[in-house]
């Protein structure tokens, strides 16, 4: 089966969906996205997906491109097109197509693309029980609160991982404290048990499955510290971890060649994986 994809108002099949050389996202990356997981042809987190895009475009005023019942019709429709069960949904949206110049275009239309694929990418084989982690500066800009498609740094972040054999690249700020992943956030755990992950600033992006995995652990009674951490606290930490959409909750077991506590999957890690997973199982975001 051809997957299909949604192109400002048409559903079409893959190879036959284009956006015009002129769409901003194209010259200038001036667009933004979202990532959902899709979990048994529901959306996953829906709300705050969509309270994070209306976010997104606000922030650089790019006005919302259709109603946002509109659009989670056209998401559900895309998941159903595409019959994918346990997935990722990708929604991209740009300021829309104009002759290329900087500033903001008049009267251009914002464009949507979605697609979605089946598979989590967490699940590939290996990876929920051994994840290697790279640290590097970050160089990126000082607005990631904002998920925009301009992700050359971070391209080019996980590219170094995969070049040193590893599955993520650690941002460091100029302070020495680690800012996120490349694509996921961080965390540690502490000798208390205690979930140490960066607080919501405009240095990172605002994780759903952080935000979710916080208000999950809360409920575990689990004590959350939310300050940032170095590389060497979280290489001298008996846990440590990352989460995003397509991966959920993937232990770090070695960060810059040193081995995180056993070099196994700690049993914090491994309860909140159990807790998300669940969560993610038993969640399905009802249309709206
Ligand atoms: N990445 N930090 C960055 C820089 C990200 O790009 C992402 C998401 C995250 C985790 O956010 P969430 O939990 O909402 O997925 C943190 C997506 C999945 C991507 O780029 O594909």
């Amino acid at each position: 089966m051809s997957r299909i994809a949604y192109v400002n108002g048409r559903y079409l099949p893959m190879n036959a969906a284009t956006v015009h050389i002129e769409d901003r996202a194209h010259q200038f990356a001036d667009g933004v996205y979202e990532v959902c997981a899709v979990a048994g042809g529901a959306i996953v987190d829906l709300e705050p997906h969509l309270v994070r895009l209306a976010r997104s475009l606000g922030e650089l005023r790019i006005p919302a491109p259709m109603d946002e019942r509109a659009l989670v019709q056209v998401m559900h429709e895309v998941v159903r097109r595409n019959r994918v069960g346990d997935g990722i949904l990708y929604i991209q949206v740009s300021r829309g197509r104009a002759p290329r110049n900087h500033g903001f275009p008049k009267n251009a239309v914002p464009s949507v693309v979605m697609t979605a694929r089946g598979g989590w990418s967490g699940d590939a084989p290996g990876l929920r029980d051994c994840v290697k982690v790279v640290s590097s500066p970050d160089i990126r800009w000082g607005r990631c609160d904002i998920k925009s498609v301009s992700l050359l740094p971070n391209v080019l972040a996980k590219q170094a991982a995969s070049e040193a054999g590893a599955f993520e690249t650690w941002l460091v700020d100029g302070d020495g404290y680690v800012t996120e992943g490349s694509s996921t956030n961080a965390w540690l755990v502490d000798g208390q048990g205690r979930l140490h992950t960066r607080a919501i600033s405009p240095a990172i992006l605002s994780g759903v499955t952080r935000l979710k995995l916080l208000e999950l652990a809360r409920t575990e009674g689990m004590t959350i510290v939310e300050e940032p951490f170095t590389v060497a606290m979280a290489q001298a930490a008996p846990e440590a971890f990352l989460t995003s959409t397509s991966n959920f909750v993937l232990p770090v077991l070695e960060i810059d060649g040193h081995m995180v506590g056993t070099g196994q999957a700690g049993p914090v890690t491994r309860k909140l994986q159990d807790i998300y997973r669940t969560y993610v199982r038993s969640h399905a975001e009802p249309g709206r």
